[in-house]
């Protein structure tokens, strides 16, 4: 047997474990603010000046910092590099021109990232903590979060396993971190996707629901295939049959089929997306038919093949609303409508930007507004 076989998940908190919320923040004394420019940025390649970091050390969260964005160092044997522990989430922060900002729906983030851990096999974070982690960070931050119509500030908040130890086992130390990052759109141009029919993304039972680590390195290949062939993302299919349409990867995906909005249905293999759920909402506020179901090849090649496919989009943080210029499938490609003459997908996409930059009602109370 192993030297150290603790296999289990470290324990839930008790709320009694954490004794404070005061964030420790030490502040940067020169801001890189003055260095960027903020018309020209490449997601997720600029970081504002402060980052939040709390460690989980001998079964308790320990105290909450900011501080300058920088460097760490990290054991060689810690246990994320080997064993993939380790769960994100992306979230957005919007400003108007007015200079008013906030987080679009941080609660489902939160939840998302504790149903993650939970997988995953790692602490969750306790939500009052998360939320006063995002609305401080954010906050001291907020000349970081640019104001262009397709711009905002995207958060990552990330855990990873930080144990020193070489074995299969979950670690019993962590480090969760939230980073900021300008950023313009993820896709400057609408998407040509490929439907993937020899690789899986998730199986049943797996951790497909889970926004951890390995299921997007095992996307990487695959993904590379397809760009070598000219597509920039997959359509992933489900691993038993490869005969329905799961998730894009980097997005939820949604079709516009007669006039209904027609979407694979949440399970475990597919990560449930607060850009899709959000978009479902909206669809269903303006008295359009939404069907969540699972959605085959055949049917979607059918509607294609009758020109009854109006559009094609995908859903996702990073990607806002990504509308899909083309589908292939083996050797046939599939040609979507103009972009221009989408309805549905281009009054999502304004709205949405509408809704974040405080221009229309929030009937939802999707806004969380900070100061
Ligand atoms: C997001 O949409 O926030 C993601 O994490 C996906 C990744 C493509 C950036």
């Amino acid at each position: 047997m192993h030297a150290d076989n603790s296999y289990f998940c470290t324990p839930n908190l008790e709320p009694e474990m954490i004794e404070t919320h005061n964030i420790n923040i030490q502040k940067t004394t020169s801001s890189k603010l003055p260095e960027i420019d903020f018309a020209n940025l490449a997601f997720g390649k600029t970081f504002a000046d402060h980052m939040f970091v709390m460690d989980f050390v001998d079964g308790r969260w320990q105290e909450p910092m900011i501080m300058p964005f920088q460097d760490m160092t990290m054991s060689p044997a810690s246990l994320v590099i080997h064993y993939g522990q380790s769960i994100f989430e992306g979230m957005k922060a919007f400003k108007n021109t007015d200079g008013r900002f906030g987080l679009f729906r941080p609660d489902l983030n939160i939840k998302r990232m504790n149903k993650s851990a939970v997988r995953m096999c790692m602490p969750e974070i306790p939500e009052d903590i998360f939320m006063d982690a995002l609305s401080e960070l954010v906050s001291l931050d907020h000349q970081w979060i640019p104001t262009g119509e397709l711009a905002s500030l995207y958060i990552r908040p990330v855990l990873f396993a930080i144990d020193d130890y070489i074995g299969v086992k979950a670690s019993q130390s962590y480090r969760f971190m939230i980073l900021l990052a300008p950023v313009n759109a993820y896709y400057t141009k609408p998407v040509r996707v490929k439907i993937e029919r020899e690789f899986t993304r998730a199986a049943q039972g797996g951790t497909g629901y889970a926004k951890t680590a390995g299921n997007y390195a095992g996307s990487l290949y695959p993904a590379k295939l397809a760009n070598d062939q000219g597509y920039d993302q997959l359509l992933w299919t489900d691993a038993k049959e490869h005969a329905y349409i799961e998730e894009s990867g980097t997005m939820n995906i949604m079709f516009v089929i007669e006039g209904k909005l027609i979407t694979p249905s949440l399970g475990e293999t597919i990560l449930d997306g607060v850009t899709r759920r959000s978009a479902i909402q909206l669809a269903k506020d303006w008295g359009i038919d939404v069907e969540e179901r699972r959605v085959s090849v055949i049917e979607l090649q059918e509607a294609m093949n009758n020109d009854t496919l109006e559009e094609a989009f995908g859903c996702g943080t990073a990607a806002t609303i990504a509308h899909i210029e083309a589908i292939a499938d083996g050797e046939s490609v599939y040609q979507l409508p103009n972009v221009e003459d989408r309805k549905l997908s281009n009054k999502m996409m304004k709205h949405f930007i509408d809704l974040k930059k405080f221009r229309v009602n929030d009937p939802h109370g999707w806004m969380v507004e900070l100061s």
